[in-house]
């Protein structure tokens, strides 16, 4: 599976959304990271499917990775689908029975996630890990972007790459949280598929040049496996 490095647009410039992203895809990105806050599940408050439909309107085409932190997950993830979104992440947290909504989500069309923040045991997922197309790791604790990158979510990486192997199961395992030039490389070692990164990349004056910079950390690490 080839490491994807998606834009998460928390750290955008919401000013000009259409634009900034249309440049950080320009730049190389794979992808946008589509964060999703309701004031409930995490204290903050972000963007919903009208913008989604926006963007698409506006001639955004990449792939829209979307991620509800939210209390409500099926309803917000149909209304999601419509508005374009190609793959859908829910929290566990929220729903520990997730069966019903992984079936909805995938009828929908989309690609399906499950989320793990940085206190859930990756444990409470596995029954899942057949049905579903990604699990996304929060490195850090849901809500704001610019945070520090909290290292025990190494061992929960190492967990699902195994349970992956060991099944012979496909699904992606992203990491989203804190992610940076510094401690890209270390990742790259931990069969992380999808790098999702925010301020490390919108806070940058040259996103090709940082975005060529963080594949030349994953790279750097592949070369010397
Ligand atoms: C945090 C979000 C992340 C965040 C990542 O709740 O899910 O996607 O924006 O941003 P950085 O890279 O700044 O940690
Ligand atoms: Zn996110």
């Amino acid at each position: 599976m080839a490491q994807k490095i998606l834009a998460s647009i928390l750290s955008a410039d919401f000013a000009c959304l259409g634009d900034d992203i249309s440049k950080v895809i320009a730049s190389g990105a794979d992808g946008i990271h589509f964060d999703v806050m309701d004031n409930n599940f995490v204290p903050n408050l972000t963007i919903g499917p009208d913008v989604c439909r926006a963007l698409r309107s506006y001639g955004i085409e990449c792939h829209i990775d979307v991620h509800l932190m939210t209390n409500s997950v099926a309803n917000l993830a149909e209304m999601f689908a419509k508005a374009g979104a190609n793959a859908i992440t829910f929290h566990v947290e929220v729903v520990p029975n997730a069966s019903g909504i992984i079936d909805k989500i995938k009828g929908l069309g989309c690609k399906v996630g499950l989320a793990l923040n940085p206190d859930t045991p990756p444990e409470m997922i596995t029954k899942f890990l057949p049905e579903i197309d990604l699990v996304l790791v929060m490195s850090v604790n849901p809500g704001f972007g610019g945070q520090k990158f909290i290292p025990s979510s190494l061992d929960k990486i190492k967990y699902l790459a195994d349970v992956r192997v060991a099944q012979g199961l496909s699904f992606e395992i992203a990491v989203d949280g804190g992610l940076n030039e510094t401690n890209l490389s270390e990742l790259a070692n931990h069969s992380v598929d999808n790098f999702i990164i925010g301020s490390a990349l919108f806070g940058a004056a040259d996103y090709s040049e940082r975005i060529n910079l963080f594949r030349s950390k994953l790279c750097q690490n592949l070369d010397s496996n």
